[in-house]
């Protein structure tokens, strides 16, 4: 099913012939500070990113399918880097830093086009978490593919032009402190790390000079798809997220592609976590403005400039299913 409400817009997206050279830096942070990896933009000083959530499945559920056309896109765009909104692993994540076959079944083999062998910035999922949570960070799991971007749990990826407020969003939510299965490691106890993380998040963000503000986690904040929204996260992060101006939160976790916007702000609610198996059918009410839903699989692409942002959903034969715009102008903080 795709449903289409409110205004859309033509995009045309522009295929930029520029060449650059993408040097990564990773800063250490100071206490109390977000680590911080520096992503250049292109020449003209835009920034192509494609968007994929809830995929590592060993190319089942149309993974294969999804990561050939982010492959086309992203040649399409010249995509400067891969945003993934975690639950990167099926079902259990990895199973620890030496998790080599996994790791190479769900991501290196499957995302092989010549455009998506950029840095793939990461956040966790709930189904992440259920494995080694910290064998992603590891350099072992690192130096098998020097793709995979994922230099803390929360991490700042800054681009001059956008700052992307990559959270993890696990330890917010409550019910999953009851089950067994979730691995605490450095995370336990539960309040100090999540009243450290939104300091953290509330400083790099009112420091923040970026025109654009994104803040990307796993969990839904608002959202009309099967999970609805996540209430610890309504209670919790989106506060910060008002008081300092973010233009947009990018979530995964429900398995469709969707675009909701604000009754009370500016800010947009972006779902991407059509990556592989799909929820068809399954939606929650919602009180905000549904803009857009699909529940098939696809993923998201971002073009932004400092006056202008344009977004698309695909799906699994490359078509738009949906693209729209926000400028500077009306969407301003
Ligand atoms: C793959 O995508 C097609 C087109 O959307 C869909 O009809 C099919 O059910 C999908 N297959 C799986 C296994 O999800
Ligand atoms: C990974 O390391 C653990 C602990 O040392 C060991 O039990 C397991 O067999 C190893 N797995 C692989 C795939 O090498
Ligand atoms: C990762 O984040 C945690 C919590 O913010 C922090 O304590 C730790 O020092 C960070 N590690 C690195 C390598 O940045
Ligand atoms: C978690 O468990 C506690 C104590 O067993 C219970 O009071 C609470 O309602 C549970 N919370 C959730 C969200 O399941
Ligand atoms: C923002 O700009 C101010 C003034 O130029 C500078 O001191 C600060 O470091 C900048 N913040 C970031 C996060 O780059
Ligand atoms: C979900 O959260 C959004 C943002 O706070 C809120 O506007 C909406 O009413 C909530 N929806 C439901 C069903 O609670």
């Amino acid at each position: 099913m795709m449903m289409s409400c409110g205004w859309s817009s033509a995009m045309a997206p522009t295929a930029v012939l520029v060449v650059v050279v993408v040097g990564v830096m990773v800063a250490s942070p100071t206490v109390g500070e977000l680590a911080r990896v520096e992503h250049p933009t292109k020449e003209d000083g835009s920034l192509a990113v494609l968007v994929v959530g809830d995929w590592g499945r060993k190319g089942q559920y149309n993974q294969t399918l999804v990561a050939t056309q982010m492959g086309v896109i992203g040649e399409e765009l010249d995509a400067d880097f891969i945003l993934s909104t975690g639950d990167n692993f099926y079902n259990d994540g990895l199973t620890g830093d030496n998790d080599t076959a996994s790791f190479q079944e769900s991501f290196t083999n499957i995302y092989t086009a010549d455009s998506l062998q950029k840095p793939w910035y990461i956040v966790l999922g709930n189904h992440d978490y259920t494995g080694d949570a910290l064998a992603q960070q590891s350099s072992a799991i690192r130096a098998i593919d020097s793709r995979w971007t994922s230099v803390n749990k929360s991490f700042i990826v800054d681009s001059d032009i956008a700052e992307f407020f990559l959270v993890d969003t696990v330890p917010f939510v409550q019910k999953y402190w009851n089950e067994s299965k979730f691995d605490w490691r450095q995370v336990a106890p539960r309040d100090t790390y999540l009243s450290n993380l939104l300091a953290d998040l509330g400083d790099a963000m009112s420091q923040s000079n970026a025109t654009w503000k994104i803040v990307v986690g796993h969990h839904t904040i608002s959202s009309g798809c099967e999970h609805g929204n996540t209430t610890d996260l309504v209670a919790m992060l989106l506060p910060v997220l008002k008081t300092y101006g973010a233009d947009m939160y990018i979530n995964g976790h429900d398995h469709c592609l969707q675009r909701i916007t604000s009754i009370d702000s500016p800010l947009e609610f972006i779902t991407s976590g059509g990556g592989s198996r799909a929820w068809a059918g399954k939606f929650k009410q919602t009180s905000d403005k549904l803009e857009f839903i699909y529940d098939g699989q696809g993923f998201l692409s971002m073009q932004l400039t400092v006056a202008e942002a344009s977004f698309a959903f695909y799906d699994v034969t490359g078509a738009v299913l949906y693209s729209w715009q926000l400028t500077k102008s009306t969407s301003t903080n």
